[in-house]
């Protein structure tokens, strides 16, 4: 196989902007996973899925085409041919996805549509469960972190409307199903190498998963 950079972390930890930036260094192809399960959580919701019935988004879920771009300058994002880029960052979407994403049968479906991409080639990928699950072999895996009240401020600067105590809230409340739930949750993936952000600036985190690829 190709390069593999395995990217994961909590929200607001960084990897989307440290994953493109990466990618652009290296000119690498891209891929947010996050997208792509909140791409089926948007056409959950469109569906009217009842989303407290596992069973019921487990039966309709191969339903949805989504189809995943893979460059890092404008990542692109469809469902059955609908440009989903805008929605799937809303708030209704964000917090429906963690129960989307606990349907073993969502991740199976999802899994293989990762690794189709991942396997055209070079690429920088970012997750939950990149270096633990996806891509077990990945050359290089990065396990980024950073303290809740940095990764709060941080979502809430990009966000209009939210306050940072709300949003270190509900960012709570996603860690926590991620990391507990039965199915591939949130953890470090053996080999990884943790990097904590917290202190640090876009440019110097970056630079250190540069180094990490060179080495
Ligand atoms: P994630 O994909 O993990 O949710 P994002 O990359 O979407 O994280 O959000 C991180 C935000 O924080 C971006 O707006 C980024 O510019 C900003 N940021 C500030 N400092 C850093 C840092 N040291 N590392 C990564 N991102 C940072
Ligand atoms: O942007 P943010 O980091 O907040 O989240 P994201 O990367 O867009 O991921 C959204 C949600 O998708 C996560 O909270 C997880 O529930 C789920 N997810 C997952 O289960 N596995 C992945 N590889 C990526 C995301």
């Amino acid at each position: 196989g190709g390069l593999v950079v395995a990217m994961d972390g909590p929200s607001g930890s960084g990897k989307s902007s440290v994953s493109r930036g990466v990618a652009r260094a290296l000119g690498l192809r891209y891929l947010d996973t996050g997208a792509m399960y909140r791409a089926m959580t948007w056409w959950v919701l469109q569906q009217g899925v009842d989303l407290a019935d596992p069973a019921a988004i487990a039966a309709r879920c191969g339903e949805p085409r989504i189809v995943s771009g893979t460059d890092p300058d404008g990542p692109a994002i469809h469902v059955d041919g609908v440009d989903v880029g805008g929605p799937i960052r809303e708030a209704e979407v964000t917090g429906a996805v963690s129960a989307v994403a606990a349907v073993p049968e969502v991740r199976v479906r999802l899994v293989a549509l990762q690794r189709e991409i991942i396997g055209a080639g070079d690429i920088v990928v970012e997750g939950r469960d990149i270096g633990s699950v996806v891509c077990p072999d990945a050359a290089v895996k990065v396990y980024l972190t950073a303290s809740p009240e940095a990764r709060a401020q941080r979502r809430s600067a990009e966000l209009a409307g939210t306050t940072v105590e709300a949003q270190q809230q509900a960012m709570a409340r996603r860690d926590t199903l991620d990391s507990t739930r039965k199915t591939d949750p949130l953890s470090m993936a053996a080999g990884a190498v943790e990097l904590d952000t917290t202190a640090l600036t876009l440019e110097e985190v970056i630079a250190e998963v540069l180094r990490l690829v060179k080495e």
